[in-house]
């Protein structure tokens, strides 16, 4: 990857483990301290946003440490596995963080606005709303222009990186162990001719780090967004190795012909879909996979898993504008994946994320 060299070559193996410990300790503190002044000046401006979430519990907040210590320890232990290059452990943007970071804070402003006026699906009148599903036409996050600006794309990454406190790309990662295992079904095909798409990829972090773990692969990408798709074109650009094809298409109708991927991801996107959606995204999933093929999907974990982080389940679509996230919590997906035709569902769950891995049966 172009923007960080892979630092295994200069760096003995120790030593890297203490640099990726201090980097994501360094990310955390800057989340840290970014959520405390944001959160404190949020409610000092809209003090009603202050009493829709509750506390978390000291006991809960040692049990976050201990899961993303748990999560952090799998990912550099799946690098030193050789699942992906210990290089993208470090993968950042930093032209990105120091060009945009000033941009989160003056669109708090904008944000708080639109919290006090009860706006969640303000746009900028130049936006063109043709097109797309009602319910994607949100400020999800309280996002200036939803999904549907450049300025809403370069800021994503780094509040989604703040929110999880630098694990955003830890959680994306463990994908890759599950996503390989399917794809060894194909080891009789040349790795160019493995096709694997990532779907609602936003601005390509996943697909960097597919990149990673899968050099040779044809590698696609679906999303909405043309501005998200702008800026994943312009990150995965800097990588030296092919560019995967991006598309803008809905998920729940998949431009592409029946059995042809041999694999398929798709992370954060399901719990900003209503139900039905999540069933019609799953059906395409199953129709443009190969027989034998797997799909992977990682998204936030549900009131199922994890009942001492239901306060924090809480929160979150209170906080956030997360409309459909409360009925995602409770929702079965392995059941829709079931009745998509899907079989052998594992389950896995990481810090705050939940992952599905689940095959289409041979013909
Ligand atoms: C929370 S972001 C996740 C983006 C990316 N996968 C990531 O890991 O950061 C949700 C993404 O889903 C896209 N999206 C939402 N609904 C979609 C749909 N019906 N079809 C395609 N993309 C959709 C949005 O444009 C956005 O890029």
């Amino acid at each position: 990857m172009q923007s960080t060299p892979n630092l295994d070559q200069f760096i003995p193996e120790p030593l890297t483990k203490l640099t990726y410990q201090g980097f994501q300790e360094g990310k955390k503190i800057f989340s840290f301290v970014h959520k405390s002044v944001s959160d404190r000046l949020t409610n000092t401006v809209v003090p009603e946003q202050a009493s829709k979430s509750q506390p978390l519990s000291p006991e809960v907040l040692e049990k976050l440490q201990v899961k993303l210590k748990a999560l952090e320890e799998k990912d550099w232990q799946d690098a030193q596995q050789g699942v992906y290059p210990s290089s993208l452990l470090f993968d950042n943007s930093w032209s990105d963080f120091f060009r945009y970071y000033p941009e989160v804070w003056l669109d708090l402003v904008k944000i708080w606005q639109r919290i006090q006026k009860k706006e969640y699906q303000s746009f900028d009148a130049a936006i063109d709303k043709v097109g797309y599903p009602d319910y994607y036409l949100q400020n999800f996050h309280h996002q200036t222009d939803g999904y549907l600006s450049d300025m809403s794309a370069n800021l994503y990454d780094l509040q989604v990186e703040i929110l999880f406190s630098g694990a955003a790309d830890a959680m994306r990662r463990r994908i890759l162990v599950p996503l390989k295992q399917g794809l060894e079904a194909f080891s009789d095909i040349p790795p160019q001719k493995l096709r694997v798409l990532d779907v609602a990829c936003g601005t390509g972090r996943t697909l960097r780090m597919l990149r990673g773990a899968l050099p040779k692969a044809s590698l696609f990408g679906t999303d909405l967004s043309p501005a998200y798709l702008r800026k994943a074109n312009q990150l995965l650009s800097e990588i030296s190795s092919e560019l995967p094809q991006l598309v803008q298409a809905n998920a729940e109708k998949l431009p592409y012909l029946d059995n042809y991927f041999h694999g398929l991801s798709s992370v954060f996107l399901f719990h900003e879909l209503p139900g039905v959606a999540r069933q019609n995204v799953i059906n395409e999933a199953f129709r443009v996979l190969q027989p034998g093929g797997v799909l992977i999907i990682c998204d936030s974990m549900q009131a199922i898993d994890s009942p001492d982080f239901q306060v924090m389940m809480n929160n979150f679509p209170a906080i956030f504008h997360e409309p459909y996230y409360r009925d995602y919590t409770r929702d079965n997906l392995e059941e829709r994946l079931k009745t998509a035709g899907f079989t052998n569902i594992k389950l896995e769950n990481h810090f705050v994320s939940k992952y599905w891995t689940a095959y289409k049966p041979q013909a």
